[in-house]
């Protein structure tokens, strides 16, 4: 094991896409930011320095900082930001994960620009249970926004109005030639007949669910969230925010240019999608005057696709990488996933969009949780988040107004250390067309089933998936339906749940587990580094 240090300088930049330029916040002046090597076992210090006029914080997306949350990075969840000419060093071992992660701004809308990917190599001599790739490339898919993003937080937490939709998608950055001025922003990667190639990639836009595949070519998918899976070929790939997807690919297609793209799933028809992003699948020595052409992708709202999809991601679960799916559960907790509207006097018409889990609306804490847990500040928060929601109703039936009446606050919820917990995330139909991609901090869980409608407590258990469901950190929660998901609380710290749309994060949708020390001397939280931010 070796330590990699990477030096992060947080800076403004003037980028143009789409015939504008605008200064973006940037990591090094890179768009996007750089990509973090590392292998299986190695340290990682990482200092992030400041020099632009906005708070900062960043996430290590998917790595599970065990006792270590004070590098995990949600701003006032974990630590308070790293204010304007200050420095942070997250300094993390990555031990026992390997594959495709990424790091993103963890603080207002800043992940917009502000993110890039991490690539965790696995020891030397264990090589992939999967064919040895010739190549690999990572490919971040993006959003872009004329707007400020400064200017859309607000829109969506102040004014109470749904915020703008991005003004493309990108692919490492780039819109692709579907754009205007966009010819010279097209990603393109070159290939060579008959070689295999794995793409690492990894959705980073803010608030869509995308479809992503390369014309003419199958992708054989290989692991999810930095966890294998057992293999399985597809013309497309379905990945929300915050998760990442590695595939093989092999040009083995009649040498020319091959566009990939994507282009937003949300569970209603969009007529012509002019957000799709473009990038291109070269074969060496293809003039660039050869047109590409575009991939069959899924029809905008085909939901029927999703279910399919995601129904075919499962655990690896090999004697070398097995899925350890609690099987008993000490805790279960049901949460509703509801939007709707509070009252709210400052904004047009008295009214903001708001979002829940079980009718309570998280409001940010002014100084860090962990900090307030570790030394016991008191006032910051509630462990009261309730396990069940208030009152059950028809979830996924007519809207009932008398469901929209949320409560706001700053409510955890306690969990025992080592505990097994399993979440049922209800989707319900308050205003709602998207699924929801609901990630958790500190841990991997295994995605044990999902289904349309209500979940049944009498009858869905039954058909859970404990033999080699996805691991994952990331799932998406069906519109009107049901997400179950386990995991063994066994890292003991503040680990922050929120919906991956950053839109609706604003509005509310979030709570964190405080799970509690355990009885040994290495079942407990670190103690804070040197140099953690101070409020
Ligand atoms: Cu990738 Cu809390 O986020």
């Amino acid at each position: 094991a070796s330590i990699k240090t990477y030096q992060f300088d947080i800076q403004v930049k003037n980028v143009s896409r789409l015939c504008h330029a605008k200064p973006i916040v940037t990591v090094n002046g890179r768009f996007p930011g750089p990509t973090i090597y590392v292998m299986e076992g190695d340290r990682l210090q990482i200092n992030v320095t400041n020099y632009a006029q906005y708070n900062m914080s960043i996430h290590w997306h998917g790595l599970k900082q065990y006792r270590n949350g004070w590098v995990d990075g949600p701003a006032y969840i974990t630590q308070c930001p790293i204010q304007t000419g200050n420095s942070y060093v997250y300094d993390f071992n990555v031990t026992g994960q390997r594959g495709t992660l990424w790091w993103h701004a963890h603080i207002l809308w800043l992940r917009a620009t502000v993110y890039g990917a991490i690539v965790i190599m696995p020891q030397q001599g264990t090589p992939f249970p999967f064919p040895q790739p010739d190549r690999e490339e990572v490919i971040l898919l993006g959003e872009w926004w004329h707007a400020n993003v400064e200017t859309l937080v607000n829109q969506g937490n102040h004014l109470g109005l749904p915020p703008n939709k991005s003004d493309a998608h990108t692919i490492n950055g780039k819109p692709g030639p579907l754009f205007p001025c966009s010819e010279k922003h097209t990603f393109a990667m070159e290939v060579e007949q008959g070689k295999t190639y794995l793409l690492r990639i990894i959705n980073s836009a803010l608030n869509d669910e995308l479809f992503f595949g390369i014309a003419g070519h199958r992708m054989t998918v290989v692991e999810i969230d930095a966890v294998y899976t057992k293999p399985f070929t597809t013309e497309a790939l379905l990945i929300a925010p915050g998760q990442t997807t590695n595939v093989l690919i092999r040009a083995n297609q009649i040498p020319g240019r091959y566009f990939m793209a994507a282009r937003p799933f949300i569970d209603v028809q969009i007529p012509i999608d002019n957000r799709t992003a473009t990038a291109i699948f070269q074969y060496k020595g293809i003039p660039n005057t050869v047109l590409p052409t575009l991939p069959h992708l899924p029809e905008s709202n085909d939901s029927a696709f999703a279910l399919s999809y995601n129904k075919k991601l499962r655990s690896l679960n090999s004697p070398r990488f097995p899925a350890n799916v609690p099987l008993q559960v000490d805790r279960n907790l049901f949460y509703t996933i509801g939007l709707g509207r509070n009252s709210c006097p400052a904004c047009i018409n008295g009214t903001r969009l708001t979002a829940s889990l079980n009718n309570i609306s998280f409001i940010m804490p002014e100084i860090a949780l962990l900090q307030a847990h570790y030394f016991d500040v008191k006032g910051v928060y509630k462990t009261d988040f309730p396990d069940q929601p208030p009152k059950p109703f028809n979830y996924t039936g007519a809207p009932l107004t008398a469901n929209l009446k949320t409560s706001i606050g700053t409510r955890l919820s306690k969990v025992t250390f080592n505990s097994t917990v399993e979440l049922v995330l209800q989707d319900t139909n308050l205003l709602t067309v998207e699924s929801h991609p609901f990630h958790l901090h500190g841990y991997n869980f295994f995605v044990v089933g999902t289904g349309i409608g209500n979940y049944d407590p009498a009858k869905d258990p039954a058909k859970y998936n404990l033999i080699d469901p996805p691991e994952r950190n990331t799932v998406g929660v069906p519109t009107g339906g049901w997400t179950a998901i386990r995991f063994r609380a066994d890292n003991p710290g503040v680990w922050f749940l929120h919906c991956h749309l950053e839109v609706h994060t604003g509005w509310g949708l979030k709570t964190a587990f405080v799970v509690e020390d355990g009885p040994g001397p290495d079942q407990t939280i670190l103690p804070p580094p040197k140099g953690l931010p101070k409020c």
